[in-house]
């Protein structure tokens, strides 16, 4: 089978979703990027033309996302737009019968998220979320060390990215400024941070934060200086009405100090700024009863690093002797060559991005064909949403927050203002409404869906 697919959003991500699919075609064909979308054609043609350049097929250029799926032959579509727009989409392309893969963060809030739930259920489509952090062969060999139980019965994670962006946007995106569309290094960059905590120690019970927006005065700076290793990705993309060198409002978060209570009884303490001038600091490390695991940074290729508490140290291809069991999955052995077992491994970020990015197309293909799930799905992006929006919300009460409470909207302060502008407008990109809810649903279901579900008083817990 071929599964013909659309990549909607040819920014800065969707240009490495596009190297990521000819990366997939050195290796497999399942997969056929047939059409392309973006607002502004000339972003959208730029990807195209690469794609076309490395596969011999360009792929057709739309520039609203209606139109494609009345014309485009497809099975499904990859969602890279900025966040706002990712529930919108993933609702309109699943109510069409087509599978969905997004970006992360799977919606712009639990809200969003709860209606991609519900609509990912009755239609039965696959839904994918593209985390990619997790899937860095690193990654597994690091989940592997733990749950064979290399460092004894885990006690708590240290998770600290504390750098200066120097009053800068990150990625040079105005979106990512703005509380309403997902931004802030905490929640747009903290949902990666999210999904590994809870891959690596399980689910997430409560947590408890302080956050700010300490520097809402930002300026719009070059890739070339915000991110220097992602300039080339991001130099075809633009945001109307924004130029470099422009005056930026962050109202978005941009410090949190989380302290995370794990399902297990470890803790966590996750912690993410970009206000840290003259002290860069990054800790990721998983203290145990026999040692701490010092965790790479994903995509590096880096090894990780056992200290026992007997003071010896195990790295690179010693690991592997303690995790005999340990190996890649298929997909992963043949886009990295071959490799079965491997403690490190040498090759650029864009190539390690690619085959990262490669595997998670072969995953969703992989979940659509024997109707099983793909690795990340709807649980484990709401999961990674909801315990980065918890640091929200925590900050906002004052309080400890329950994970799941947020994420079934039962505690949702911060995020309803996002909400509110968010409006029903999945009802309106379906089918006209109220009146054109299909009537399989019960006139009070098809109320709550025109109204909101969490607008409703209901005593049951909310369901969407
Ligand atoms: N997994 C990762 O490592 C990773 C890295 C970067 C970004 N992301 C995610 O990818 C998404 C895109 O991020 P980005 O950095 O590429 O942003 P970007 O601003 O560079 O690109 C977004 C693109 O979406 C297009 N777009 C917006 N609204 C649209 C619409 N209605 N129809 C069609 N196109 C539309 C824009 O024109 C733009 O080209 C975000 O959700 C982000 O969180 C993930």
């Amino acid at each position: 089978m071929t599964f013909n697919i659309a990549l909607v959003g040819c920014g800065g991500m969707g240009r490495r979703h596009a190297l990521g699919y000819i990366e997939l075609r050195k290796y497999f064909d399942t997969v056929s990027l047939a059409a392309v979308c973006d607002v502004h054609r000339d972003v959208a043609s730029t990807v195209a033309e690469i794609i076309g350049e490395a596969t011999g097929a360009r792929p057709d250029i739309y520039t609203d996302f209606d139109e494609m799926l009345e014309r485009a032959d497809l099975d499904g579509v990859a969602i890279v737009t900025s966040t706002p727009m990712h529930h919108r989409f993933a609702i309109k392309a699943m109510e069409a019968g087509l599978h969905v893969i997004t970006e992360k963060p799977m919606g712009l809030t639990l809200k969003a998220c709860r209606q991609m739930r519900y609509v990912a259920s009755t239609t039965g489509v696959t839904l994918a979320i593209a985390e990619n952090f997790r899937r860095d062969p690193m990654n597994r060999l690091t989940r592997a060390l733990i749950t064979s139980g290399v460092i004894g019965t885990p006690y708590f994670t240290l998770d600290m990215h504390v750098g200066s962006s120097n009053g800068a946007v990150m990625h040079s995106t105005v979106w990512r400024a703005k509380k309403n569309q997902a931004g802030g290094m905490v929640l747009d960059a903290g949902v990666h941070n999210a999904d590994l905590l809870l891959y690596l120690m399980g689910g997430a019970d409560s947590v408890f934060a302080e956050t700010s927006t300490f520097e809402s005065d930002r300026t719009l700076r070059p890739m070339s200086e915000v991110a220097p290793g992602l300039a080339k990705l991001y130099d075809h993309r633009r945001e109307d009405g924004y130029s470099t060198g422009d005056s930026v409002e962050h109202t978005a978060v941009d410090t949190a100090f989380g302290l995370i209570r794990f399902d297990s009884g470890a803790i966590g303490q996750l912690s993410m700024t970009d206000t840290s001038h003259g002290q860069s600091l990054a800790v990721s490390t998983i203290s145990g009863s026999d040692g701490t695991l010092y965790r790479p940074r994903s995509r590096s290729g880096e090894s990780p690093r056992i200290v026992r508490r007997d003071g010896v140290e195990i790295t690179g291809d010693a690991l592997l002797e303690l995790v005999p069991d340990f190996e890649l999955d298929d997909s992963t052995s043949t886009l990295w060559d071959g490799a079965r077992r491997i403690s490190s491994y040498d090759l650029e970020f864009s190539t390690i991005d690619s085959k990262i990015l490669a595997y998670e197309y072969l995953d969703m293909v992989r979940a659509v064909e024997t109707g099983g799930q793909p690795e990340v799905g709807v649980r484990e992006g709401m999961d990674a949403l909801a315990l980065a929006y918890a640091l929200m919300e925590s900050g906002l009460k004052g309080a400890p927050v329950t994970v799941n409470d947020v994420a079934e909207g039962r505690v949702s302060e911060f995020q309803d203002e996002i909400d509110i502008e968010m409006g029903n407008s999945w009802i309106n990109c379906s089918a006209g409404g109220f009146l054109g809810i299909p009537k399989v649903f019960s006139l009070d279901i098809r109320a709550r869906i025109f109204y909101g579900f969490d607008r409703l008083q209901v005593s049951q817990p909310r369901q969407l």
